[in-house]
């Protein structure tokens, strides 16, 4: 192919010409995608190490999901919810029974969710626990990201995310993530929910240590606050586990649910949690135009059912073994450190060599896709459909840019 034919500069180009320049995208443009696999406008063919923030955790087009998708598209889309349709039951009972839930709300965006969450947390501290009127607390972990809403910002600590966004909503306190002591001094009476990551996505896949959240469901039980657990990019199968949090031994009290839940085809998320929390809701204090679609549930049920045979979680425990053998072979061979549970990884490249974005450059043009976060650390977060091979590949492709 010449340069001529080249679609991927004009393409570039339109789309930098017509947006808002809120991403730094990849110089990628993808035209068709199958499982692991997605092929740009030119017919070039990369791995996707990404799955879209884990959106796509059962690959790109997931057979038993498109037909569902399409089956659904040939009866109704969208009722609102002023009616009830008869995809709506189905879904919300199956997903709040892989949750152990009582009930569930769904929503649409992850950010939704999150703010879902914390209606739903201030709402229980005022009609069940008895905090006064809007005193109402939340305690986050520093380096959270849960979304972009002018809210959840508020309670960001990545200036990127927070800056020139302000006045910025109170009722919120921020502590050390993996710090239960600090987290036991935040507590006060007004306090209603602890709302955190079992595992930090964005802030380069951060574990907590051993036992941290065991001990932050202790201290919810003590004080009577809610546990509130964002599992939109933990969950759903990518850490080797329905959700992250089973790692700690620990049920919080709300799940926070998005991204794989929509099977990588429509966005669908929810909370789930039990009646004496999710039940304080009333008609007319919270909803959502799309939340609960018919589309959105019909497939939603099929993401429940796809994890609910724990055929993903037991490949993205395995392979993950295998990813994180090959990329901690690579420790002092130009990575720093390797951190992450099943298919999910966070990798420090050594700054001296390149930054992140560097990294990933480079990567493209070895055919793998993935995205770096702060500095010099790269998420590598492959559809759990991802074979050993293709691991194998992948991981020889990082070593290879790692190459002086
Ligand atoms: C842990 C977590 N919470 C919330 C969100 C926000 O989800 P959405 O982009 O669908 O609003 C994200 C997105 O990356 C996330 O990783």
């Amino acid at each position: 192919m010449t340069s001529v034919d080249m679609r991927t500069p004009e393409a570039l180009a339109d789309a930098e010409r017509w947006t808002a320049h809120n991403y730094h995208p990849l110089p990628v443009v993808i035209a068709e995608a199958e499982g692991a696999w997605v092929t740009d406008v030119d017919g070039r063919r990369y791995l996707d190490f990404l799955a879209g923030y884990s959106a796509l955790n059962f690959g790109h087009r997931h057979p038993g999901l498109i037909a569902a998708a399409h089956a659904q598209l040939d009866r109704v889309t969208l009722t609102s919810r002023a009616f009830v349709h008869d995809q709506f039951a189905e879904f919300c009972h199956e997903l709040a029974d892989l949750c152990g839930k009582d009930l569930v709300l769904p929503m649409n965006t992850g950010a939704e969710a999150v703010e879902t969450a914390i209606k739903v947390s201030r709402a229980w501290g005022y009609r069940v626990k008895g905090v006064a009127d809007n005193r109402a607390e939340i305690i986050v972990a520093s380096d959270n990201f849960h979304g972009r809403t002018t809210t959840i910002v508020s309670f960001s600590t990545d200036p990127d995310a927070r800056d020139d966004f302000g006045p910025y909503t109170p009722g919120f306190k921020v502590v050390p993530y993996g710090d239960l002591a600090a987290l036991a001094d935040a507590i006060t009476g007004e306090t209603v929910a602890v709302l955190m990551e079992p595992i930090q996505g964005e802030a380069g896949v951060l574990v907590p240590p051993t036992g941290y959240f065991a001990g932050v469901r202790a201290l919810c039980d003590e004080h009577n606050v809610l546990f509130v657990a964002d599992e939109i990019q933990s969950g759903l199968g990518r850490t080797g586990k329905t959700f992250a949090i089973e790692h700690e031994g620990v049920v919080p009290d709300m799940y926070v649910l998005g991204k794989a839940l929509g099977g990588g085809i429509v966005p669908v998320s929810a909370v789930a949690a039990d009646r004496d929390v999710l039940g304080v809701l009333k008609p007319g204090e919270h909803g959502s135009t799309f939340g609960g679609n018919p589309l959105a549930c019909a497939v939603g049920v099929e993401v429940v059912r796809l994890l609910a045979t724990g055929e993903f979680q037991r490949r993205s425990a395995e392979l993950g073994d295998r990813l994180h053998a090959g990329l901690t072979a690579l420790i002092g061979k130009g990575v720093v450190a390797v951190r992450g549970r099943g298919l999910w990884a966070g990798v420090d490249i050594d700054p001296a060599l390149m930054t992140g974005r560097q990294a990933c450059e480079r990567l493209a043009e070895r055919g793998v896709l993935a995205k770096d976060t702060h500095g010099s650390t790269i998420r590598l977060a492959p559809p759990l459909v991802v074979t050993a091979e293709e691991l194998d590949h992948a991981v020889a492709q990082l070593e290879a840019i790692l190459q002086r």
